[in-house]
């Protein structure tokens, strides 16, 4: 199939239709078409309509059956992690000298890293992921695989190299000179290529010291329209040993917000601890948050308030982040959501839960304008979901009364058994082998 020939898709579809401002108003925007009319162009859709008779030719590719809904977005993943995801026993500072600061030694080798990025790649495709914020290691060349194995995909991504200069084994840091130049480098080379956009990529406070954050700064100040990627008050150590090493500073958010980081292409990981004046200031300066129920729970971090975050009308999407979170699959994550907010008296419903890995997260990632929704010249990456692949889910999708059932059941019981196909700018990249579903 060339790229730029229309195709027309029949299944049943599911998206949003325009970004909400407060949880109550997600419902508004959404849009289920039990058997429509998906047309594509060059990569992107031309419309999207319910299907009536006659309005096809023998060329459309009949998914009835299925349902069809944009591309996942994945706001906070570390590739470098895939090998040492399900990591036993230790929360987050423990956890990063143990098991995750050895394994991302190995990115110095670009051969490793370009066996791991298409690895990578793989993973996220195979779950329905389309659009990923990706932190790689400190290595220059872990990013120069990954953006390499990307375009051949022409996927959009946002990633960065890892800057640390403290507080990490000798072979994992660097100084602020060569960090800001590598950094440097890796934005002229990659930053708006094709769908490729590159994020200064601070790996934390605490392996941060200021001389490498004023880095930061300056690059921010040459090349703004590039993202900033950080990990944000994850954990009560880590906050209390930011506090010690930035005693200038308020707090932890801070110590960002100090060197003008925050911002709004700026994603901040996990915020599961953040004191009211932290939310004020995410909102003030319309910062997002990426909200990693699996890792918070896989590390014991905390319980993420999803409630307060629409409260102080701060923009969120769901981050995997493995390998601390436990799968790369959006389902499952939404899931683990659910029962995050359980936890807290607040009731995810499946319509939020699916606005947050689609729009949502294109929102929070500032990328609305190209993906997220089947809206017309949108970018054209999609899944198509097969809504029950066990007996279990066949008996419990046969009993569901509507769509909202039907969606909530897939992120209570889905997994990637549930993604069928997955198409990146109008093109089929990834297909489920009736074998692979059976394992
Ligand atoms: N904080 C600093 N680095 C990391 C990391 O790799 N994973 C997580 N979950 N938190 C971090
Ligand atoms: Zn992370």
């Amino acid at each position: 199939m060339s790229v730029t020939a229309v195709k027309a898709i029949r299944a049943s579809f599911f998206d949003f239709s325009a970004t909400a401002q407060e949880a109550e108003a997600i419902a508004d925007c959404a849009r289920y078409i039990e058997d429509g009319l998906l047309i594509i162009e060059a990569g992107r859709v031309v419309s999207l309509q319910p299907w009536k008779e006659g309005c096809g030719n023998a060329d459309v590719i009949d998914l009835r059956g299925k349902l069809i809904v944009p591309g996942f977005v994945d706001t906070h993943i570390h590739y470098p992690q895939t090998e040492m995801i399900g990591a036993f026993g230790e929360q987050l500072l423990e956890w990063l000298n143990q098991y995750t600061f050895p394994v991302e030694s190995q990115y110095h080798c670009p051969q490793h890293a370009a066996q791991m990025s298409a690895f990578f790649l793989h993973q996220l495709l195979s779950n329905g992921t389309t659009t990923a914020l990706v932190f790689g290691t400190v290595h220059p060349q872990s990013v120069d695989a990954l953006f390499g194995a990307a375009e051949a995909l022409n996927m959009r991504l946002i990633a960065g190299k890892v800057m640390m200069d403290r507080n990490a084994p000798d072979y994992l840091t660097e100084t602020p000179e060569t960090s800001y130049q590598q950094t440097r480098e890796l934005i002229e080379r990659w930053h708006n290529r094709g769908r490729l956009s590159y994020a200064l990529t601070p790996r934390f406070a605490p392996t941060s010291s200021p001389a490498l954050l004023e880095k930061v700064q300056q690059l921010r100040t040459a090349f703004p329209d590039t993202w900033l990627h950080t990990h944000l008050s994850e954990n009560p150590q880590e906050i209390a040993w930011v506090k010690s090493l930035f005693p200038e500073q308020e707090g932890y958010l801070d110590v960002y917000h100090h060197y003008q980081l925050t911002g709004r292409r700026s994603v901040f990981a996990h915020c599961v601890h953040l004191e009211d004046k932290e939310w004020d200031c995410l909102h003030d300066t319309q910062s997002s948050i990426a909200f990693c129920p699996t890792s918070n729970l896989f590390l014991g971090s905390g319980l993420f308030n999803l409630q307060r975050c629409w409260q102080k009308g701060v923009k969120m999407g769901i981050g995997t982040d493995v390998g601390a979170g436990t799968t790369f699959n959006l389902l499952q994550t939404l899931g683990e959501a659910y029962k995050v907010c359980q936890l807290q008296q607040y009731k995810l419903s499946a319509c939020e839960a699916f606005y947050h890995a689609t729009l949502g997260g294109a929102h929070a990632l500032d990328l609305d304008n190209a993906i997220g929704n089947f809206n017309p010249g949108k970018e054209a990456d999609f899944v198509v979901l097969d809504p029950a692949v066990s007996p279990l889910q066949q008996l419990r999708i046969s009993n569901s009364k509507d769509i909202w059932e039907k969606l909530f059941v897939l992120m209570t019981l889905g997994d990637d058994r549930n993604i069928a196909q997955t198409w990146v700018n109008g093109q089929p990249v990834w297909q489920r082998e009736e074998k692979e579903r059976a394992a």
